[in-house]
């Protein structure tokens, strides 16, 4: 772990410097972000801005009008574990336990992956697509759900009345019926535990099939970041050797769960377009295939229409 810095005062817990001082929030900020930094943690000041807020239960913003606020004893006791937990890498939406996503706001832990803004652009592309069909009353199969990010968002932006969600994560599962229930979109979704496709039965089509899938490859553990590697769920990142293998089964399996037109939408990663393009051609069963980039430029969504000519089980 790098210690970048100068002036880092090194320490498990902030404690008065001097006896006639006391904690105020800018100092506290000050000192927090700093000590954050020094371990290695990317963009301290911020993180420990929304900890301490989440102590004071203030908004983040909030703190800069009471930069003379007095941080007292039971406040800095509240503090002080949470600073060390993001000292010790792990990421701030585990230790704050939630995350805004789009329109939600999700709880997250450690058996989710935290939601992340790439997903935000599959479900743009996926929302765009499914508003201009002009139709209510869509049905998804979201896979791999996690926390429900993506099945939560089609229900409260898109014109989906139902959307099945898979994982192979029981306790991923939970997280997402718990984030279901609080967001009031429950009665549209419903999560079945199992691989993929396993717990969808053969005559089941959908409008749309959409997944994030682990995509990372075995070979990049090492240089995740510390967050990502040792705090997230492995069986959420990793796809096999090449990071393709979740993607080759959605790919294999999606066509007969798709309705004529249907769409396939998957987040990729960011050198994974080509061969994903070629998998998805190679089928035959999938026509205007066409990537989406993120903001910096890395094409990291790649769509799909299920072939009006493919054979299907669908009723
Ligand atoms: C990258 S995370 C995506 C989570 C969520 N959809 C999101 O976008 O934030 C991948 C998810 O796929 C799940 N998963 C991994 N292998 C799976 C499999 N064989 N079948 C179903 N889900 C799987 C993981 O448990 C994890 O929740």
């Amino acid at each position: 772990m790098t210690e970048r810095g100068t002036g880092v005062v090194q320490g498990p817990s902030p404690a008065p410097v001097e006896d006639d001082e006391t904690w105020t929030v800018l100092r506290l900020m000050r000192w927090s972000g700093e000590y954050l930094e020094g371990k290695g943690v990317e963009r301290g000041r911020l993180d420990a801005e929304h900890l301490l807020a989440d102590v004071l239960g203030l908004e983040r913003l909030q703190l800069y009008l009471q930069f003379d606020r007095p941080v007292v004893g039971p406040e800095l006791d509240r503090f002080r574990p949470l600073l060390k937990r993001r000292a010790k890498r792990e990421p701030l939406q585990y230790i704050l336990g939630r995350v805004g996503f789009r329109e939600l706001e999700l709880e997250v832990d450690r058996d989710v992956l935290i939601p992340r803004p790439e997903t935000e652009i599959l479900l743009d592309e996926v929302l765009a697509w499914s508003r201009g069909l002009g139709v209510e009353g869509l049905e998804a199969l979201d896979l791999g759900t996690g926390s429900g990010a993506i099945a939560l968002s089609l229900l409260r932006e898109g014109p989906f009345s139902r959307v099945v969600a898979t994982d192979l994560s029981e306790a991923a599962l939970a997280v997402a019926r718990r984030n279901s229930e609080a967001t009031g979109l429950s009665e549209g979704v419903e999560f079945r535990a199992g691989s993929f496709f396993d717990p969808v039965a053969d005559h089941e089509s959908f409008d749309l099939v959409v997944s994030n899938p682990p995509y990372v490859a075995e070979a990049e553990a090492p240089a995740l970041q510390p967050e990502v590697r040792d705090w997230e769920p492995s069986q959420a990142l990793f796809g096999g050797p090449d990071g393709l293998a979740a993607i080759r089964t959605i790919v294999a399996g999606a066509g007969v769960h798709l309705k004529p037109g249907g769409m396939l939408a998957l987040e990729v990663g960011s050198s994974q377009s080509g061969p994903v393009v070629a998998l998805l051609e190679s089928t035959g069963e999938y026509t205007d295939v066409r990537v989406r980039r993120d903001l910096t430029g890395r094409e990291r969504v790649v769509l799909s229409r299920r072939a009006p000519t493919t054979s299907t089980h669908s009723t």
